[in-house]
């Protein structure tokens, strides 16, 4: 579990006044919601445009697999983009897009519909149906949400996989998924310079039969490798399409995208969601968690769209409620470390969503950065992806938000699809380093280990134990593991988050982190056993057990400790360089790990399992836990004799 999200700050932070008073939803909302669940949540999904009206709210007849708007009858891109067009919004800014060279797009509702439209024909072109399961592997560039948009306008499921993944990690969600069509660019910008994707695509889909074609959008002009036949340019197929498009409306359960994510096996989880539910709650959590005003806002999610937060808070959540949004390609210190200043203070953005590890390594670099812009359009901020410590709460507070802006902290996961405890700007007193309280509609508990209700202030495991509108449906193709891994541990009407979690005396709850064998590196998932399976695929390694150890600036540090083949071979750092070098190739550089430890054994149980809170101690320097069930407590010391100190 995560050490930084002790609380150390007793200060509270009342709503501001002037935003408390017009704030889309006041606090009379929670007591609405609780007066009736169902009749709330079918009130927010009035928000959205539907070609037939539900039938019933929620069908959970069968869990853990739940129906919401049941019979009712809906079309995601037409929700999100042509009726904000026909309702007279065709001029509004979509998309302030920005380029990490510098150059930029301006996106209004109308083009997107145009863009969205020409896209969705080339897919039919293409050969591409309702059902079919499409690959998008971009950059963040427009052409990621027109995809995803022309996806959901046909009924085709979209499957997002972020461009930093390898080719073998592409490869096997291909696989997995059946896709089709892989929709990818010759590259995209990084740290200044271009970042080649069409080779790993060439790669991966080289061992998927399944894939007839690839379309490549044309980004950094660099030489790409050409499969005649195959391959295909977006500006020739997408480009010579009518503009027009007329949309046909799909069931509220039709599947919109599958987006994976690591679970404590190797093999990623393919999170299932669908149409009309996830809709309605990624449109109302944008709306109240940020107090969106369409028509006076700048939004900015400044994350990546092959994450969830870009599927719900960069493209679903936003164009539904009619959102201006900036989305921004490259990375926060190119060509300096102001850039994400320079962007606020040039489109005037009002509200700004990111992640603790962000805001830390910004307060590295020292606020002198910030106050060298102009940020006071700034009037709501938002944090997401690991618990926010208060240090990095109240220097994002002061130094970002000018002390004036009210920090949403929201807690939710890829499996729920949008913010499921988070506090609202215009409501709540804020706790620093506190997620606070469960979203209006949303049912969560702190419960022991036979899933009793906690007293307050005690530490336990997090559920949710009500259905909730975006929940995930399945995992692709694996409903018994969609059961077993959330929905097993305290019966199937209760889900199981995997958080640790603490309610303290007054009702709020600060989120712990995991409690499974998932690390947290940077808001993003990686599970331990991904990375050990990793190493041991490399011919030099024989064994290898990976802990989380916590870190200052990342939330935590991937850790692996290898036992090598053969004594005699080389272990000093080049090997260790060439066993991060194989696992970031393996899977893609966010699990490189950041220490690689040769030893000549590893702690154990009598039953054999590696006891990986002892090697969590050593990572994290710590004097060493109980050891009385290790089949050797000797192995402990000759671990700690071999290593250098830990950073
Ligand atoms: C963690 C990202 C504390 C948590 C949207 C969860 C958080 C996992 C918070 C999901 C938060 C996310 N406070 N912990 N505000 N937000 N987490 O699927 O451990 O990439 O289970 O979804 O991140 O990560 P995922």
């Amino acid at each position: 579990m995560s050490e930084t999200s002790q609380p150390t700050e007793s200060r509270t932070f009342p709503p501001p006044e002037a935003l408390a008073a017009r704030a889309n939803v006041g606090p009379g909302v929670y007591e609405e919601a609780a007066a009736d669940r169902l009749a709330f949540w079918a009130q927010q999904a009035g928000r959205l445009s539907w070609d037939r009206q539900w039938d019933e709210v929620l069908d959970w007849s069968n869990p853990p697999f739940a129906k919401w708007f049941v019979g009712g009858k809906l079309n995601v891109a037409y929700n999100c983009v042509d009726r904000h067009v026909e309702a007279g919004h065709g001029e509004q800014v979509a998309y302030h897009w920005e380029g990490e060279p510098g150059d930029t797009r301006t996106i209004t509702y109308a083009q997107l519909k145009d863009e969205v439209s020409r896209a969705a024909n080339a897919l039919t072109e293409l050969g591409v149906q309702a059902g079919d399961r499409v690959a998008i592997y971009l950059p963040m560039i427009p052409e990621a949400v027109i995809s995803m948009l022309a996806c959901a306008r046909i009924g085709a499921v979209h499957m997002v996989v972020f461009g930093g993944f390898s080719a073998d990690a592409l490869a096997s969600r291909l696989d997995d998924a059946g896709a089709v069509l892989v929709i990818t660019a010759d590259g995209g910008y990084r740290r200044g310079a271009p970042s080649a994707l069409k080779p790993a695509v060439d790669d991966a889909v080289g061992r998927s039969p399944g894939v007839r074609n690839v379309l490549v959008v044309k980004r950094t002009g660099e030489d790409v490798e050409w499969t005649e036949g195959r391959d295909l340019w977006w500006d020739d197929v997408v480009g010579r399409q009518s503009p027009d498009h007329t949309c046909e409306f799909f069931d509220a359960e039709h599947p919109l995208y599958i987006m994976y994510t690591s679970g404590t096996t190797a093999k990623p989880k393919g999170i299932l969601h669908t149409s009309g539910g996830y809709l309605t709650q990624v449109s109302f959590t944008h709306w109240a968690s940020f107090d969106l005003k369409p028509d006076e806002d700048v939004f900015w999610t400044a994350a990546d769209v092959g994450w969830v937060t870009g599927h719900s808070y960069i493209v679903y959540g936003p164009l539904s409620n009619r959102a201006t949004s900036v989305m921004y390609e490259g990375t926060p210190e190119t060509p300096h470390r102001g850039r994400w200043w320079e962007i606020v203070q040039k489109y005037g953005v009002t509200i700004l969503y990111t992640a603790p590890t962000v805001i830390r390594t910004f307060m590295k670099w020292g606020e002198d950065v910030p106050a060298g812009f102009d940020l006071s359009t700034l009037r709501v901020l938002g944090s997401v992806g690991e618990p926010i410590n208060p240090e990095a709460w109240l220097w994002y507070h002061q130094n970002i938000g000018g002390g004036r802006c009210p920090i949403v902290d929201t807690w939710w996961q890829t499996e729920t699809g949008g913010h499921m405890i988070n506090p609202l700007p215009g409501v709540t007193t804020l706790v620093p380093g506190s997620a606070q309280v469960p979203f209006p509609g949303i049912s969560a508990k702190v419960v022991d280990d036979e899933g009793n209700e906690l007293a307050d202030d005690s530490t336990g495991l997090l559920v949710l134990t009500e259905p909730w509108p975006s929940m995930l449906r399945t995992i692709w193709g694996d409903d018994a593991r969609y059961v077993d891994t959330y929905w097993s541990r305290f019966g199937t009407n209760v889900y199981f988050a995997g958080d640790g979690a603490k309610k303290d005396a007054d009702g709020n709850i600060w989120l712990l982190g995991r409690v499974d064998d998932v690390m947290n590196v940077s808001g993003h998932r990686i599970s331990t056993t991904e990375v050990e399976s990793s190493l041991v695929g490399h011919p030099s390694v024989a064994e290898a057990a990976v802990v989380g150890a916590s870190d200052p600036t990342t939330g935590q540090g991937i850790v692996a400790f290898v036992i090598l083949r053969e004594s005699g071979v080389d272990s000093g750092d080049e090997l260790v360089q060439t066993l991060r070098n194989h696992v970031a190739r393996d899977i893609g550089p966010i699990a490189k790990p950041r220490q690689i430890m040769v030893v000549q054994e590893l702690p154990k149980t009598r039953s054999g399992k590696i006891m990986r809170r002892l090697l969590r101690d050593i990572a994290e320097n710590r004097e060493l836990g109980d050891v009385t069930t290790l089949t050797d407590s000797s192995v402990m010391n000759l671990i700690k004799e071999k290593l250098p100190a830990a950073p």
